[in-house]
């Protein structure tokens, strides 16, 4: 959560911070501010709310332009959203931003207190900044800064500008940053969406790295020590923040899907990759993940054990790290993660490798802490997803996992069901199709978008679907639903049924369908309205309001249902007047446990 961004430069530093701002608001947007420096001073100018409003501010002020300067967009953590905990904060000779959250900030505010520090927000951050100006009263810039790193128990990215310097300095663990390297500046940022407009190039910081930003030149240090970084270029293809000509980063990227499938399937045709698939050495999967991730990984378990014959688990991180963990002497886990930046699937993901457990990341930001950091990765390559709501990564997690299982299963030779690798070449045509097919989900939007509360119902892999469905809706619509298993829902939660509350079916598997619909029958028995959502086939049910997808197999047909469950959730969002790309209290990167 939150974004940073610096720049020192011959650019118009406000405009670059801005730009920024605007790139990163995807990562929280309670808050925001820059500080930059003016005449040899440093000015912090922020607002609460959206980065527009700071830009308002920031234009009533008519200001100088500024050879310097850092900035930040905040999703609350320690302190609500206000005035005072927004960033940049500024102590004594220190102003900084930061990502993260600093666990032993209690303990040195007492004692940075007693030493005659006084305090303006209920922020870890500003604790950081008076810890770094207390130190500076005896120490160099750069060993205060060593001092600072081992002080500080929590995760991290800070952008900082002293008093009397006209350097930048930036440093992290576990938080995400980069430095940027363009023809008139140099930048800090915690991704490069925030700087692509001015360059391509930059490196990676890791953890423990201090990197001094000057206006022509830069320094990366490792423990006092001037170190050697690669410089890596970002190709701008894949993170263009544009919303081509769409209403909504959601909706574009739901119409990216098509080609991002295609793209998918092209880099597995030849069967020389599909080594990257084949999980046949593995007698236990664990899965791990957070929220629409490691509902993928629910769709995925049902296949691997039916297709794969691997006994598969699915965890949410943040349990998973917590509980006892009994591996086999051929366990694999799995962690998934559009992002890779997710603070439990990271430490999950440390704690397995600790065990010296194998792990594989099914991730796609390339640079992330997980991609680096895992044994091996399949990346999805859906490109940069804006919408706080996750759509396409959603979809080709699951389409990675459904061709993990399709070409385990083939090696292991248990594949028997008549399925080739060209059938999974449909699914593009077919995603296009359910997309094109709006039309006929309006009722359902209709009644949906007129509800305050719903359900989801589905069994096995259905079921699946449901929990990623109803997530997709109640995230962007703030309508409340629920996902049940359908032969749960008589088991106590049945009482909310009321009259005309929604309850939609997903009903894909042919062996569960009558199940499924006498499940159906029971609430629609008990006032609410039945929908289906089903495939070609299954469809001979005439009683109820239904959406029919075609029908292809089993590896497939989910995909298509949440293609349907997602354009749902965004249309009954846009009739509801909703901020569908920034939904309420959320950030699209969870950096924090
Ligand atoms: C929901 C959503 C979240 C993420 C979750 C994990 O639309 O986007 O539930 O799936 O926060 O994020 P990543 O995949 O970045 O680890």
């Amino acid at each position: 959560m939150c974004g940073i961004i610096g720049y020192i430069g011959k650019d118009n530093t406000v405009e670059v911070l801005l730009n920024g701002l605007y790139a990163l608001e995807y990562r929280g947007y309670d808050s925001s501010g820059v500080a930059i420096n003016i005449d040899n001073k440093i000015s912090v100018i922020r607002s609460v709310g959206r980065v527009s409003k700071l830009e308002e501010e920031i234009k009533k002020l008519n200001i100088k332009d500024s050879i310097y300067g850092i900035a930040h967009t905040r999703w609350a953590t320690n302190g609500e959203a206000n005035i005072n905990n927004a960033h940049p904060h500024k102590v004594g000779k220190v102003t900084l931003v930061h990502n993260g959250i600093i666990e032993n900030a209690n303990v040195l505010k007492r004692n940075l207190i007693k030493e005659g520090y006084q305090f303006n927000s209920d922020t870890d951050s500003e604790v950081i900044a008076a810890f770094l100006d207390y130190s500076l009263r005896d120490n160099s810039i750069l060993d205060s800064i060593e001092l600072l790193k081992r002080k500080l128990v929590g995760s991290y990215a800070l952008g900082i500008i002293i008093d009397g310097s006209d350097e930048l300095y930036a440093l992290r663990k576990d938080s995400p940053l980069l430095i940027g390297i363009g023809n008139k500046g140099n930048f800090l940022a915690s991704d490069i969406t925030a700087i692509i407009k001015y360059t391509s190039d930059y490196i990676l910081l890791d953890v423990g790295d201090v990197a001094i930003l000057k206006n022509d030149s830069y320094e990366v240090y490792k423990e006092n020590k001037k170190i050697n970084k690669e410089i890596l270029k970002s190709t701008s293809s894949n993170i263009s923040n544009d919303k081509n000509g769409y209403s909504h980063h959601m909706l574009k990227e739901i119409m990216d899907e098509p080609q991002v499938i295609s793209n998918l399937l092209d880099r597995y045709s030849n069967s020389d990759s599909w080594k990257e698939l084949d999980l046949s050495e593995y007698k236990s999967i664990d899965i791990v993940a957070c929220g629409s991730a490691m509902y993928a990984g629910l769709v995925g378990q049902v296949l691997l054990e039916e297709y794969a014959e691997i006994k598969t688990n699915v965890y949410a991180a943040s349990e998973y790290r917590y509980k006892k963990k009994i591996y086999n002497d051929k366990t694999l886990v799995i962690l998934i993660s559009q992002s890779g930046e997710t603070a439990d699937t990271i430490a999950a993901m440390r704690e397995v490798k600790k065990l010296g457990i194998d792990t594989l990341a099914i991730v796609n930001n390339s640079n992330s802490t997980i991609a680096r950091e895992v044994d091996r990765k399949i990346l999805t390559e859906a490109g940069v997803e804006i919408a706080v709501a996750t759509t396409k990564a959603y979809v080709l997690q699951v389409c990675v996992l459904s061709l993990i299982s399709y070409v385990t299963s083939y090696k292991k030779g248990l594949l028997k069901d008549k399925i080739s690798y060209n059938d999974f070449y449909k699914l593009p045509d077919l995603v296009d199709l359910v997309i094109k097919n709006v039309d006929n989900y309006k009722e359902v939007i209709s009644i949906l978008s007129k509800s305050e509360s719903c359900f989801f119902i589905g069994r096995g892999i259905d079921y699946a679907i449901c929990m990623e469905g109803s997530l997709k809706l109640k995230e962007v619509s703030y309508i409340h639903s629920e996902a049940y298993q359908a032969g749960e829902l008589k088991h106590g939660t049945i009482s909310l049924i009321e009259k005309d509350i929604p309850v939609v079916a997903v009903i894909t598997d042919k062996n569960l369908k009558e199940k499924t619909l006498s499940n159906l029958g029971e609430v629609e028995s008990r006032g609410a309205k039945g929908i289906v959502i089903t495939t070609e086939g299954l469809d001979d049910n005439d009683e109820h309001l239904k959406i029919v997808i075609k029908s292809t197999n089993r590896f497939l047909d989910s995909i298509l249902v949440v293609c349907v469950l997602q354009l749902i959730a965004y249309y009954v969002a846009l009739d509801r007047g909703c901020d569908i790309d920034k939904p309420r209290n959320l950030a699209k990167s969870v950096t924090v446990e």
